[in-house]
């Protein structure tokens, strides 16, 4: 803080929700800002439900939050409309005057192409093709949607603005570095860059405005769709050791892999990033579950812990223990020294 990026470290659903919302909690935040687009699905457990928002900013649990959807998202309307609704956040959300629309062509598009949805195994929600249009310069606008008219504004002002204040402000990247159209497995990525320095792009904040680059990573690693994942376990010993997973957005089982630390190392460099947030540790370490401080954790996973700092050189703030945000065990202030 005041300005912490929040980055996937290996192919999406590293629990970003869940980190985003508790920093909006416990850090109470002043804005928050979505980026990329409703192929990533984000899941929340708060006050006993659990909602899985695809284009709202995790952070809308903390009520005085702005939340906003960067110019370079992409945006479907219904889903959008639906999820105001859903988070009551009608009267703080808004909405880049030039964030581009997903239209009903496009998914149609995604789900009817061999090579998108057989070969890639898009999520069919239609982000590559609306993008495309986009580069094509064809693409309908938000500024250009009678219905989005009272959420329009102006994001990077808004979020330059705002910094500039000493504001407490939050940009949530989506899916994962490996996912990325530059840096991923190509041609097994997404059709946006999705590290550090684009998801700041897509907002429209310059890379000095950055404080801190909030890496995500699972404790194991999950992949959904085509493309390579080393190390991948079968499903059987997925299934046996707990780890199985079921895409927020597709409804697909996630491939499983152990912890990569090359993969993680490359991360960090590719987004420069200066604190780790370890999730689901309780997952694999189930005796860790619901701990909120480091002392309460095995051995085990207390070696876990170091071995990754030790090897990745970046120090490991914030541990998932739980789907609940305040299941987390927050070393900031003792680990950081500001
Ligand atoms: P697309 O983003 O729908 O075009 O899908 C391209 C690839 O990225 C596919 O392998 C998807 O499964 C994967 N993907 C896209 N978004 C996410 C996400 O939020 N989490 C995990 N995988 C994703
Ligand atoms: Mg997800």
């Amino acid at each position: 803080m005041p300005c912490t990026v929040i980055v996937g470290g290996f192919f999406g659903d590293e629990g970003k929700g869940k980190i985003a919302s508790y920093l909006a909690i416990k850090d109470k935040l002043d804005l928050a800002v979505r980026t990329g687009s409703v192929n990533a699905g984000h899941t929340v457990a708060w006050k006993n439900r659990k909602y899985k928002l695809r284009i709202i900013p995790s952070a809308f649990i903390h009520e005085k939050c702005r939340l906003l959807i960067g110019a370079g998202a992409n945006l479907n309307v219904s889903i959008f409309l639906k999820e105001v609704k859903e988070t009551n956040s009608e009267k703080r959300v808004g909405i880049d005057f030039q964030t581009s629309i997903i239209e009903e062509k496009h998914i149609k598009e995604d789900r009817g192409d061999e090579h998108l949805s057989k070969k890639i195994g898009t999520t069919g929600q239609g982000v590559g093709p609306a993008i495309a249009e986009r580069v094509r310069r064809k693409a309908k606008l938000a500024r250009d949607i009678e219905e989005l008219k009272p959420y329009l504004t102006d994001v990077a002002l808004e979020v330059n603005q705002a910094l500039n204040l000493g504001k407490k402000v939050l940009i949530e990247g989506t899916q994962g570095t490996y996912l990325s159209l530059y840096h991923g497995t190509y041609p097994y990525v997404t059709g946006r860059d999705t590290t550090a320095s684009a998801i700041c792009s897509e907002v429209g904040i310059g890379p000095k405005k950055v404080d801190d680059v909030l890496i995500v990573f699972k404790a194991y690693v999950t992949r959904v769709g085509a493309g390579p994942l080393p190390n991948e376990l079968s499903p059987e010993e997925a299934d046996k050791r707990g780890w199985t997973e079921i895409a927020t957005v597709t409804g697909r089982r996630r491939r499983v892999a152990p912890f990569n630390f090359q993969l993680a190392k490359r991360a960090i460099m590719i987004n420069s990033a200066t604190q780790i947030a370890l999730t689901k540790l309780d997952i694999v370490y189930p005796e860790c579950k619901g701990a909120r401080s480091y002392n309460e954790l095995s051995p085990k996973a207390k070696k876990f812990i170091e071995e990754i700092e030790s090897k990745l050189k970046v120090p490991v703030t914030l541990i998932g223990t739980g789907e609940e945000v305040h299941d987390i065990i927050d070393l900031r202030m003792e680990k950081l020294e500001k």
